[in-house]
């Protein structure tokens, strides 16, 4: 089946929310998501929203924390734009009927997570991502303008080399016209004809094996943008969070938010000792990448499985109060975190690099537009500053939505575009093939690309990366279009970017750290080191 729009809003998180719902003042809008709406890394946000909002925090110390995280990569200039629009696109979240808590002087309650220097994040309880996802979800199905598409699949992105034009990356022609899609519950393939598309596909936890991300954090988004063309950045740089539950064959992960340590949660080890100072005078409100490396040096100096995030010292009502969904989810596995010290360990959470966008969203591909986690805005550098992300989200879907609206005047759809080649006959029955790479994979990238890595590991992950490659595209050359070959293809070729781009970093820096080049520009030297640096993948 055909579909005409002038918008294709690839993702239903809070980038592609408040795209669509901005852009629908402008034209139709079809907004699709590969299971149902609310199934989104946003709904699972717990800490909040990032932004300025009274002294004695002010602008600049906000872009001084990203900065500062940032470990040397960030681009300054998007820093301060991102930072200085923050409080404007909260007033926007507000509009929409989104809810953060307020103190009895009717002021918002700010929580603080690691590398901030002030208390400045927006919550709602410690479920601030579903409660965003409440206000708009509402908004999008009611919009008349905006047509939603749930189980529907974004397989590729329609460009000239469908119409048999062969295109190169890095040719400024290149033009996106849409994209193909596969309807899951008709088993139909669409083409979406639009004149404008973004993608707002989110992370790509998938790809390790224990993560905070919900199953749809596979890739795709960034895996299409590749295969179309357009350019990556900065995807050496995924982020491990500190702490999530250690509760062995739970996945994804449950969080446990950086907000408790901002609450006076404190890190320690099996027996006590308090060991986040030895790695850095912030303690356990160091950045990510730094308390996530000291946990990984702990656990494998000790041999042991999980370190402790205690709380016990805290008033109890208060902390039960501000985090009733962790408490209740450590109850439910019988650990009563006033009492009991609540055992954590790392996890895949957040993917810093992406598809390389302009301070409007703009992929190098010409009209697609890319936002949200999927992108690489230069925002987060070499590690994203917590609470950043929706934020970031937010303000780049707004930017792009006011670019693509001024745009769309001129733009017309592409005709005689080809349907989808389904060449492949086979129906992919051997789920037990995909499902046993989609582990190895998994393995691979744990075990290999983690958070400490080293020449060997990386070499070793991408020759092993390179067999499930050619396993995988025979597969798919001969099979029926199917969603978990789909998802285990584009993860396969995330991961060889991550690894690609790893290895042709000869430091270390950020999330990046790599025992063959301990050179670490870390946190504590950045101040004298700021510079944009661009590693774009060819
Ligand atoms: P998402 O919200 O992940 O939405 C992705 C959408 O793309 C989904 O609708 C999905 O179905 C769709 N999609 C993907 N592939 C396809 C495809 N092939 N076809 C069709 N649709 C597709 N950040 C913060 O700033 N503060 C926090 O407190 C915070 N807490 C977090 C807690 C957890 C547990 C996690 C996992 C993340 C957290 N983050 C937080 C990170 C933040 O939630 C995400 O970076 C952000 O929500 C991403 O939003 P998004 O709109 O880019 O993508
Ligand atoms: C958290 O609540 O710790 C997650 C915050 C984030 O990932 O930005």
């Amino acid at each position: 089946m055909e579909h005409k729009t002038d918008f294709l809003v690839v993702g239903s998180g809070l980038a592609g929310m408040s795209f669509a719902l901005k852009v629908a003042e402008f034209g139709k809008v079809i907004l699709i998501s590969k299971t149902n709406l609310e199934e989104t890394n946003t709904w699972y946000a717990q800490g909040g929203i990032a932004s300025v909002m009274y002294a004695p925090d002010n602008l600049e110390k906000h872009v001084q924390d990203t900065l500062i995280a940032g470990d040397g990569l960030c681009d300054e200039k998007i820093v301060r734009m991102v930072v200085n629009e923050a409080p404007e696109q909260i007033k926007s979240l507000i509009g929409w009927g989104a809810n953060f808590d307020k103190d009895t002087d009717g002021k918002f309650n700010l929580n603080r997570e690691g590398g901030h220097s002030e208390h400045r994040i927006l919550h709602y309880k410690d479920s601030t991502g579903a409660e965003i996802m409440r206000a708009l979800s509402g908004r999008v199905r009611a919009h008349q303008n905006i047509t939603i598409m749930e189980r529907s699949f974004a397989l590729d992105l329609i460009t000239q080399h469908h119409m048999g034009t062969p295109v190169f990356r890095g040719n400024p022609e290149i033009e996106c016209y849409g994209a193909y899609t596969f309807d899951i519950a008709n088993r139909r393939i669409d083409t979406i004809l639009s004149k404008i598309t973004l993608l707002a596909t989110g992370g790509s936890g998938y790809i390790y094996q224990t993560t905070t991300n919900p199953p749809i954090a596979t890739g795709d988004g960034i895996a299409m943008a590749y295969r179309a063309k357009a350019y990556v950045d900065h995807v050496e740089f995924f982020q491990f969070h500190p702490t999530s539950l250690y509760n062995p064959g739970e996945r994804p992960s449950f969080l446990i938010s950086e907000a408790v340590r901002g609450f006076g949660g404190i890190l320690k080890t099996q027996d006590g000792e308090e060991f986040m100072k030895k790695y850095d005078a912030r303690g356990s409100l160091a950045s990510r990448d730094i308390v996530a490396r000291a946990i990984d040096t702990e656990l494998k100096n000790r041999g042991e499985d999980f370190v402790n995030l205690d709380c016990t010292h805290i008033e109890p009502e208060s902390l039960k109060a501000h985090f009733p969904n962790i408490y209740q989810k450590c109850l439910s596995i019988g650990i009563d975190m006033t009492k009991t010290p609540v055992p954590v360990v790392p996890a895949a959470h957040y993917f810093c690099g992406g598809i390389r966008t302009d301070e409007n969203g703009k992929t190098t591909i010409r009209n697609l537009y890319a936002a949200g986690e999927v992108a690489c805005t230069g925002l987060h550098g070499a590690n994203r500053l917590a609470s950043n992300s929706l934020l970031e989200a937010v303000v780049f879907a707004h930017r792009a939505a006011i670019d693509s609206g001024r745009k769309l005047p001129l733009l017309k759809h592409q005709n005689n575009i080809p349907r989808w080649n389904d060449e492949g006959t086979r129906n992919p029955d051997e789920m037990v093939l995909i499902t046993q790479s989609t582990r190895e994979l998994q393995q691979i990238m744990t075990n290999y690309v983690g958070i400490v890595r080293t020449n060997a590991r990386l070499k070793r992950a991408l020759d092993r990366i390179y067999i499930l490659y050619r396993e995988t595209e025979e597969l798919y050359s001969q099979s029926t279009v199917s969603v978990k070959l789909c998802e285990l293809r584009n993860a396969i070729k995330v991961a060889y970017l991550i690894v690609k781009h790893a290895r042709q970093r000869k430091e270390s820096r950020g999330l990046h750290y790599n025992l063959d080049h301990p050179n670490s520009c870390t946190a504590s030297n950045i101040a004298k080191t700021f510079s944009s640096g661009v590693s774009s993948s060819k």
